[in-house]
Protein backbone atom coordinates (compact mmCIF):
# COMPACT_ATOMS: atom_id res chain seq x y z
CA UNK A 1 0.00 0.00 0.00
CA UNK A 2 1.40 3.53 -0.95
CA UNK A 3 1.18 6.16 1.70
CA UNK A 4 -1.56 8.01 -0.05
CA UNK A 5 -3.95 4.92 0.12
CA UNK A 6 -2.84 4.11 3.46
CA UNK A 7 -3.87 7.91 4.87
CA UNK A 8 -7.01 7.26 3.25
CA UNK A 9 -7.79 4.23 4.30
CA UNK A 10 -6.75 5.49 7.84
CA UNK A 11 -9.42 8.57 7.29
CA UNK A 12 -11.84 6.35 6.41
CA UNK A 13 -11.87 3.98 9.36
CA UNK A 14 -11.58 7.05 11.57
CA UNK A 15 -14.53 8.56 10.31
CA UNK A 16 -16.63 5.19 11.57
CA UNK A 17 -14.94 5.43 14.82
CA UNK A 18 -16.67 8.72 15.01
CA UNK A 19 -19.79 8.30 13.52
CA UNK A 20 -20.43 5.15 15.56
CA UNK A 21 -19.34 6.74 19.41
CA UNK A 22 -21.77 9.39 18.88
CA UNK A 23 -25.38 9.57 20.04
CA UNK A 24 -27.27 8.47 16.65
CA UNK A 25 -30.16 9.19 17.02
CA UNK A 26 -32.77 9.29 14.09
CA UNK A 27 -30.35 9.40 10.74
CA UNK A 28 -32.43 9.45 7.51
CA UNK A 29 -32.73 6.67 5.50
CA UNK A 30 -31.62 3.12 6.48
CA UNK A 31 -34.26 0.31 6.85
CA UNK A 32 -36.89 2.71 8.70
CA UNK A 33 -37.84 4.18 5.75
CA UNK A 34 -37.49 1.80 3.66
CA UNK A 35 -39.83 -0.50 6.03
CA UNK A 36 -42.44 2.91 6.56
CA UNK A 37 -42.75 3.02 2.97
CA UNK A 38 -43.89 -0.82 1.94
CA UNK A 39 -47.08 -1.99 2.23
CA UNK A 40 -47.39 -4.51 5.11
CA UNK A 41 -48.87 -7.73 4.48
CA UNK A 42 -50.73 -8.46 8.07
CA UNK A 43 -50.49 -12.55 7.85
CA UNK A 44 -46.71 -12.41 7.47
CA UNK A 45 -46.71 -9.75 10.60
CA UNK A 46 -48.50 -12.88 12.13
CA UNK A 47 -46.10 -15.23 11.05
CA UNK A 48 -43.04 -13.25 12.04
CA UNK A 49 -44.85 -12.38 15.24
CA UNK A 50 -45.09 -15.49 16.62
CA UNK A 51 -40.99 -15.50 16.94
CA UNK A 52 -41.31 -12.41 19.18
CA UNK A 53 -44.33 -13.81 21.07
CA UNK A 54 -41.62 -16.14 22.90
CA UNK A 55 -40.79 -12.86 24.91
CA UNK A 56 -43.42 -10.13 24.32
CA UNK A 57 -46.05 -12.89 25.23
CA UNK A 58 -48.88 -13.49 22.43
CA UNK A 59 -50.84 -10.48 23.36
CA UNK A 60 -47.46 -8.20 22.83
CA UNK A 61 -47.77 -7.23 26.39
CA UNK A 62 -44.78 -7.73 27.70
CA UNK A 63 -43.71 -8.28 31.24
CA UNK A 64 -44.67 -6.50 34.77
CA UNK A 65 -41.12 -7.21 36.23
CA UNK A 66 -39.89 -5.05 32.86
CA UNK A 67 -37.89 -7.79 31.40
CA UNK A 68 -39.60 -7.64 28.14
CA UNK A 69 -41.71 -4.04 27.17
CA UNK A 70 -45.35 -4.10 25.81
CA UNK A 71 -45.56 -3.33 22.18
CA UNK A 72 -49.42 -3.44 21.63
CA UNK A 73 -50.11 0.58 21.76
CA UNK A 74 -46.90 1.88 20.57
CA UNK A 75 -46.78 3.81 17.69
CA UNK A 76 -45.65 1.74 14.74
CA UNK A 77 -43.22 4.30 13.74
CA UNK A 78 -41.80 3.93 16.78
CA UNK A 79 -41.59 0.47 16.46
CA UNK A 80 -39.83 0.56 13.53
CA UNK A 81 -37.53 3.05 14.55
CA UNK A 82 -36.09 0.31 17.51
CA UNK A 83 -36.19 -2.60 15.51
CA UNK A 84 -33.90 -1.39 12.60
CA UNK A 85 -31.62 0.62 15.79
CA UNK A 86 -31.67 -3.02 17.20
CA UNK A 87 -30.55 -4.75 13.75
CA UNK A 88 -27.96 -1.97 12.88
CA UNK A 89 -26.71 -2.37 16.57
CA UNK A 90 -27.40 1.33 17.41
CA UNK A 91 -29.18 -0.18 20.25
CA UNK A 92 -28.26 -2.65 22.14
CA UNK A 93 -30.26 -5.41 22.89
CA UNK A 94 -28.27 -9.14 23.14
CA UNK A 95 -31.41 -10.83 24.15
CA UNK A 96 -33.82 -9.86 20.94
CA UNK A 97 -30.62 -9.29 18.60
CA UNK A 98 -30.51 -12.68 17.26
CA UNK A 99 -33.87 -13.47 16.98
CA UNK A 100 -34.49 -9.53 15.40
CA UNK A 101 -31.58 -10.41 12.42
CA UNK A 102 -32.66 -10.54 8.53
CA UNK A 103 -31.87 -13.84 8.71
CA UNK A 104 -33.97 -15.07 11.42
CA UNK A 105 -37.23 -12.81 9.99
CA UNK A 106 -36.71 -11.48 6.59
CA UNK A 107 -35.77 -7.67 5.29
CA UNK A 108 -37.04 -3.97 5.62
CA UNK A 109 -40.65 -6.15 4.57
CA UNK A 110 -40.94 -8.11 7.57
CA UNK A 111 -40.33 -4.70 9.50
CA UNK A 112 -43.41 -3.32 7.68
CA UNK A 113 -45.26 -6.63 8.16
CA UNK A 114 -44.43 -7.28 12.02
CA UNK A 115 -45.22 -4.06 13.19
CA UNK A 116 -48.45 -3.30 11.26
CA UNK A 117 -50.14 -6.54 13.27
CA UNK A 118 -48.06 -5.05 16.39
CA UNK A 119 -50.20 -2.12 16.02
CA UNK A 120 -53.60 -3.97 15.63
CA UNK A 121 -52.93 -5.58 19.22
CA UNK A 122 -55.09 -4.30 22.24
CA UNK A 123 -52.66 -3.00 25.35
CA UNK A 124 -52.71 -4.53 28.63
CA UNK A 125 -54.93 -3.37 31.32
CA UNK A 126 -53.09 -4.06 33.56
CA UNK A 127 -49.50 -3.50 32.90
CA UNK A 128 -47.02 -2.73 36.12
CA UNK A 129 -46.91 0.73 38.06
CA UNK A 130 -44.82 2.51 40.27
CA UNK A 131 -45.51 2.08 44.23
CA UNK A 132 -46.53 5.51 44.97
CA UNK A 133 -51.02 5.89 44.42
CA UNK A 134 -51.92 9.53 43.50
CA UNK A 135 -52.21 12.26 46.34
CA UNK A 136 -48.49 10.72 48.25
CA UNK A 137 -46.33 13.20 48.10
CA UNK A 138 -43.72 11.50 45.72
CA UNK A 139 -46.80 11.23 43.43
CA UNK A 140 -47.22 14.64 43.48
CA UNK A 141 -43.55 15.58 43.10
CA UNK A 142 -43.43 13.31 39.83
CA UNK A 143 -46.22 15.05 38.35
CA UNK A 144 -44.60 18.26 38.60
CA UNK A 145 -41.17 17.17 37.01
CA UNK A 146 -43.38 15.19 34.53
CA UNK A 147 -44.84 18.24 33.31
CA UNK A 148 -42.04 20.49 33.89
CA UNK A 149 -39.29 18.11 31.41
CA UNK A 150 -41.74 15.65 29.92
CA UNK A 151 -44.73 17.13 28.40
CA UNK A 152 -42.84 18.79 25.25
CA UNK A 153 -42.07 15.52 23.72
CA UNK A 154 -44.17 13.25 25.25
CA UNK A 155 -47.72 14.63 25.12
CA UNK A 156 -49.24 15.83 28.58
CA UNK A 157 -51.06 12.39 28.90
CA UNK A 158 -47.64 10.51 27.95
CA UNK A 159 -49.10 10.12 24.36
CA UNK A 160 -45.86 10.58 22.71
CA UNK A 161 -45.92 11.55 18.82
CA UNK A 162 -46.15 9.46 15.75
CA UNK A 163 -44.51 11.70 13.21
CA UNK A 164 -41.46 12.69 15.19
CA UNK A 165 -41.04 8.71 16.46
CA UNK A 166 -41.29 10.33 19.98
CA UNK A 167 -42.78 6.95 22.10
CA UNK A 168 -45.59 6.24 23.46
CA UNK A 169 -44.86 5.50 27.37
CA UNK A 170 -48.28 5.44 29.05
CA UNK A 171 -49.46 1.59 29.74
CA UNK A 172 -45.96 0.78 29.69
CA UNK A 173 -44.31 -1.44 32.65
CA UNK A 174 -42.67 0.82 35.37
CA UNK A 175 -39.94 -1.02 35.88
CA UNK A 176 -39.18 -1.25 31.80
CA UNK A 177 -39.35 2.44 32.10
CA UNK A 178 -36.83 3.00 34.97
CA UNK A 179 -34.13 0.98 33.05
CA UNK A 180 -34.42 2.80 29.89
CA UNK A 181 -34.78 6.34 31.73
CA UNK A 182 -31.45 5.05 33.46
CA UNK A 183 -29.71 4.09 30.51
CA UNK A 184 -31.04 7.10 28.66
CA UNK A 185 -29.64 9.48 31.13
CA UNK A 186 -25.95 7.59 31.52
CA UNK A 187 -25.63 7.55 28.04
CA UNK A 188 -25.74 3.41 28.25
CA UNK A 189 -28.67 3.72 25.60
CA UNK A 190 -26.50 4.56 21.98
CA UNK A 191 -29.47 5.38 20.01
CA UNK A 192 -31.31 7.80 22.77
CA UNK A 193 -32.20 11.28 21.58
CA UNK A 194 -30.11 14.20 22.69
CA UNK A 195 -32.16 16.78 23.62
CA UNK A 196 -34.03 14.06 26.23
CA UNK A 197 -30.47 13.23 27.59
CA UNK A 198 -30.23 17.34 27.67
CA UNK A 199 -33.02 17.76 29.48
CA UNK A 200 -32.76 14.50 32.40
CA UNK A 201 -29.09 14.63 32.93
CA UNK A 202 -29.30 16.60 36.15
CA UNK A 203 -32.31 13.90 37.34
CA UNK A 204 -31.18 12.18 40.45
CA UNK A 205 -32.27 8.62 41.06
CA UNK A 206 -35.49 9.69 43.49
CA UNK A 207 -36.25 11.92 40.72
CA UNK A 208 -36.36 9.44 38.10
CA UNK A 209 -38.44 7.22 40.01
CA UNK A 210 -40.45 9.29 40.89
CA UNK A 211 -41.37 11.06 38.04
CA UNK A 212 -41.59 7.19 36.25
CA UNK A 213 -44.12 6.36 39.02
CA UNK A 214 -46.26 9.23 38.26
CA UNK A 215 -46.27 8.54 33.98
CA UNK A 216 -47.18 4.32 35.02
CA UNK A 217 -49.90 6.11 36.67
CA UNK A 218 -51.54 7.62 33.96
CA UNK A 219 -54.78 6.60 33.05
CA UNK A 220 -55.03 4.84 29.04
CA UNK A 221 -57.95 5.37 27.00
CA UNK A 222 -60.17 2.86 27.91
CA UNK A 223 -60.91 1.85 23.78
CA UNK A 224 -57.30 0.98 23.64
CA UNK A 225 -57.58 -1.33 26.23
CA UNK A 226 -58.10 -5.49 25.80
CA UNK A 227 -61.35 -6.17 27.60
CA UNK A 228 -59.61 -7.50 30.55
CA UNK A 229 -55.97 -8.99 31.94
CA UNK A 230 -57.41 -12.58 31.13
CA UNK A 231 -57.75 -11.53 27.32
CA UNK A 232 -55.81 -14.21 25.26
CA UNK A 233 -54.76 -13.62 21.39
CA UNK A 234 -57.35 -14.97 19.33
CA UNK A 235 -54.17 -15.55 16.32
CA UNK A 236 -52.48 -17.86 18.74
CA UNK A 237 -55.36 -20.30 20.19
C1 LIG B 1 -35.46 -13.54 23.32
C2 LIG B 1 -36.42 -12.53 23.72
C3 LIG B 1 -36.94 -11.55 22.68
C4 LIG B 1 -37.45 -11.85 21.44
C5 LIG B 1 -37.62 -13.21 20.78
C6 LIG B 1 -37.88 -10.58 20.88
N1 LIG B 1 -37.63 -9.56 21.76
FE1 LIG B 1 -38.05 -7.59 21.47
N2 LIG B 1 -37.15 -7.11 23.22
C7 LIG B 1 -36.61 -8.02 24.11
C8 LIG B 1 -36.04 -7.30 25.24
C9 LIG B 1 -35.34 -7.92 26.43
C10 LIG B 1 -36.28 -5.93 25.01
C11 LIG B 1 -35.90 -4.75 25.91
C12 LIG B 1 -34.43 -4.50 25.83
C13 LIG B 1 -34.00 -3.36 26.71
O1 LIG B 1 -34.27 -3.39 27.90
O2 LIG B 1 -33.41 -2.41 26.18
C14 LIG B 1 -36.97 -5.84 23.70
C15 LIG B 1 -37.33 -4.64 23.11
C16 LIG B 1 -38.05 -4.55 21.94
C17 LIG B 1 -38.49 -3.31 21.32
C18 LIG B 1 -38.26 -1.91 21.84
C19 LIG B 1 -39.48 -1.46 22.58
C20 LIG B 1 -39.44 -0.03 23.05
O3 LIG B 1 -40.38 0.36 23.78
O4 LIG B 1 -38.50 0.69 22.73
C21 LIG B 1 -39.18 -3.64 20.19
C22 LIG B 1 -39.85 -2.70 19.21
C23 LIG B 1 -39.17 -5.09 20.10
N3 LIG B 1 -38.48 -5.60 21.17
C24 LIG B 1 -39.80 -5.80 19.09
C25 LIG B 1 -39.63 -7.17 18.89
C26 LIG B 1 -40.12 -7.88 17.73
C27 LIG B 1 -40.95 -7.27 16.61
C28 LIG B 1 -39.72 -9.18 17.87
C29 LIG B 1 -39.92 -10.32 16.89
C30 LIG B 1 -39.38 -10.14 15.57
C31 LIG B 1 -38.99 -9.29 19.13
N4 LIG B 1 -38.97 -8.06 19.72
C32 LIG B 1 -38.44 -10.45 19.62
C33 LIG B 1 -36.60 -9.39 23.97
C34 LIG B 1 -37.04 -10.10 22.85
C1 LIG C 1 -36.63 16.33 23.64
C2 LIG C 1 -37.67 15.35 23.65
C3 LIG C 1 -37.80 14.48 24.90
C4 LIG C 1 -37.88 14.87 26.22
C5 LIG C 1 -37.83 16.27 26.79
C6 LIG C 1 -38.06 13.64 26.99
N1 LIG C 1 -38.06 12.56 26.14
FE1 LIG C 1 -38.21 10.62 26.69
N2 LIG C 1 -37.80 10.01 24.80
C7 LIG C 1 -37.70 10.86 23.72
C8 LIG C 1 -37.40 10.07 22.53
C9 LIG C 1 -37.26 10.60 21.13
C10 LIG C 1 -37.27 8.72 22.97
C11 LIG C 1 -36.92 7.52 22.10
C12 LIG C 1 -35.45 7.51 21.80
C13 LIG C 1 -35.11 6.53 20.73
O1 LIG C 1 -35.51 6.74 19.58
O2 LIG C 1 -34.49 5.50 21.03
C14 LIG C 1 -37.55 8.73 24.40
C15 LIG C 1 -37.57 7.59 25.21
C16 LIG C 1 -38.07 7.58 26.50
C17 LIG C 1 -38.32 6.37 27.27
C18 LIG C 1 -38.09 4.94 26.80
C19 LIG C 1 -39.33 4.47 26.08
C20 LIG C 1 -39.23 3.06 25.52
O3 LIG C 1 -40.27 2.56 25.06
O4 LIG C 1 -38.16 2.46 25.53
C21 LIG C 1 -38.83 6.77 28.48
C22 LIG C 1 -39.28 5.87 29.61
C23 LIG C 1 -38.89 8.22 28.46
N3 LIG C 1 -38.41 8.68 27.25
C24 LIG C 1 -39.35 9.00 29.50
C25 LIG C 1 -39.18 10.38 29.56
C26 LIG C 1 -39.48 11.17 30.73
C27 LIG C 1 -40.09 10.62 32.02
C28 LIG C 1 -39.12 12.46 30.43
C29 LIG C 1 -39.13 13.68 31.33
C30 LIG C 1 -38.42 13.56 32.58
C31 LIG C 1 -38.64 12.47 29.05
N4 LIG C 1 -38.68 11.19 28.57
C32 LIG C 1 -38.23 13.60 28.36
C33 LIG C 1 -37.86 12.23 23.73
C34 LIG C 1 -37.90 13.03 24.86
Amino acid sequence: MNKRSAVKTMVVALGLALSSAGHAWNEAGGEKQEAMALKPNLENGRDVFEVCSACHLPEGWGTEDGTFPQLAGQHRSVLIKQLADIRARNRDNPTMYPFALKESIGDEQALADVTAYIAKLPMNPDWGKGPWAADTPEYERGKQLFHDNCVKCHGPEGMGDEEKFFPRINGQHYKYMLRQFEWIRDGKRRNANPDMIAQIKNFSDADMKQVINYVSHIPVPKDQLAPSKDWKNPDFK
